[in-house]
C-alpha cells in the first residue's frame, strides 16, 4: 500500500488569480479532496478526484475522516477558504490528530497557505494593518463571550488595529453591535472602520465609516471589519474611494 498524506490547503479569498501555485500543485496532486461544499465548488477537479463534502460546522468529524483516509492510502486534500490556519480547518486537524489514534502521528501533514481575509480587504483599501494589529473572531461558538469582550477591549486600549473575523451570523445577532459599543468606549468616534464583503469574489463590498456611525446591519457572515487604531488615517482623494491607512510609524498613544 502507498503511503497517505493529508495537505490542507488555503483557497484565498476566493478569486482563482489567488490561489498560490503551491496549492494549485498540492490540489493536482491530491486524490481526495474534503471541505465545506462552496469551497470543495472552487475546485475544477478531474474525474480521478473525488470530493467529500460536509457541513461548515462538522470541522472535527471531517478531519477524522480525512485522516482516516490518508492513513488508508489517499492523498488527501482538506480545503479552506483563505488561509487554513486562520480559523480554519489546519486547527481543527491537528486537534484531531492529537486526540487520536498513535498511527495519525505518522501521517505526512502538510500545510499550504493562502491569503486570509484581513489582507485581502486590508488590500482594497490602502493599508489600514500598516501597524501593529490583531485579529480576533467574535464567533461564541468555540469561546465564551467574556473571552470576546476582555481581548476586544485589550486590544483597543493597546493600539492594535483589530480585524473581526465571523462578526455576525443568524444565531449570533447581537455580538457585532455589542463589540461597537464597547470600542466605542475605548476608541474616538472618528476612528476609521472598513467593511470588507466578499473581497475578491464577483459580490464584492467594501465601505469606510467612522467607528462612531459603524453599523452591524452593514456585515454578513461574509465580511471581514477592520477597526482602525487611534493612528488610522483616511486619505480623501478626487473621483476615487479613500485610503485607509495605519502610519508606519506609530507615536503609541491616544489622541
Ligand atoms: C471561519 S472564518 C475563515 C477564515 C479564513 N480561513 C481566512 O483565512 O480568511 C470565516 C470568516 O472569514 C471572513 N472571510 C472569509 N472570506 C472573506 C472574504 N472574501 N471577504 C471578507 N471576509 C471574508 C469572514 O469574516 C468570515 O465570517
Amino acid at each position: 500500500m502507498t503511503a497517505g498524506s493529508l495537505t490542507v490547503i488555503g483557497l484565498g479569498p476566493g478569486d482563482a488569480a489567488q490561489i498560490t501555485p503551491e496549492a494549485t500543485a498540492a490540489i493536482a496532486a491530491a486524490t481526495d479532496f474534503y471541505g465545506y461544499a462552496p469551497y470543495l465548488d472552487r475546485l475544477s477537479l478531474r474525474p480521478d478526484q473525488r470530493t467529500h463534502a460536509s457541513d461548515n460546522r462538522e470541522e472535527i468529524d471531517r478531519s477524522r475522516a480525512a485522516l482516516e483516509a490518508a492513513a488508508g492510502g489517499a492523498q488527501v486534500a482538506v480545503v479552506s477558504g483563505g488561509d487554513p490556519g486562520v480559523f480554519a480547518m489546519a486547527a481543527a486537524v491537528c486537534e484531531a490528530i492529537e486526540a487520536g489514534p498513535e498511527s495519525w502521528r505518522r501521517i505526512d501533514v502538510r500545510t499550504v497557505p493562502g491569503i486570509t481575509a484581513m489582507l485581502a480587504v486590508a488590500a482594497r483599501v490602502g493599508a489600514p494593518l500598516g501597524h501593529d494589529f490583531c485579529a480576533i473572531s467574535l464567533s461564541d461558538n468555540l469561546k465564551p463571550w467574556e473571552t470576546v469582550a476582555r481581548r476586544l477591549k485589550a486590544a483597543a486600549d493597546a493600539g492594535f488595529v483589530i480585524a473581526l473575523y465571523n462578526p455576525i451570523s443568524r444565531a449570533r445577532p447581537w455580538q457585532l453591535g455589542k463589540a461597537f459599543e464597547m470600542l466605542r468606549e475605548v476608541l474616538p468616534g472618528d476612528t476609521p472602520v472598513v467593511f470588507g464583503r466578499a473581497a475578491f469574489r464577483p459580490d464584492e463590498r467594501i465601505g469606510v465609516t467612522a467607528l462612531a456611525a459603524a453599523d452591524p446591519a452593514g456585515a454578513d457572515m461574509a465580511t471581514c471589519i477592520i477597526v482602525g487604531s487611534s493612528e488610522t488615517r483616511i486619505v480623501e482623494r478626487p473621483d476615487r474611494a479613500p485610503l485607509v491607512y495605519s502610519p508606519r510609524r506609530a507615536m503609541g498613544g491616544r489622541r
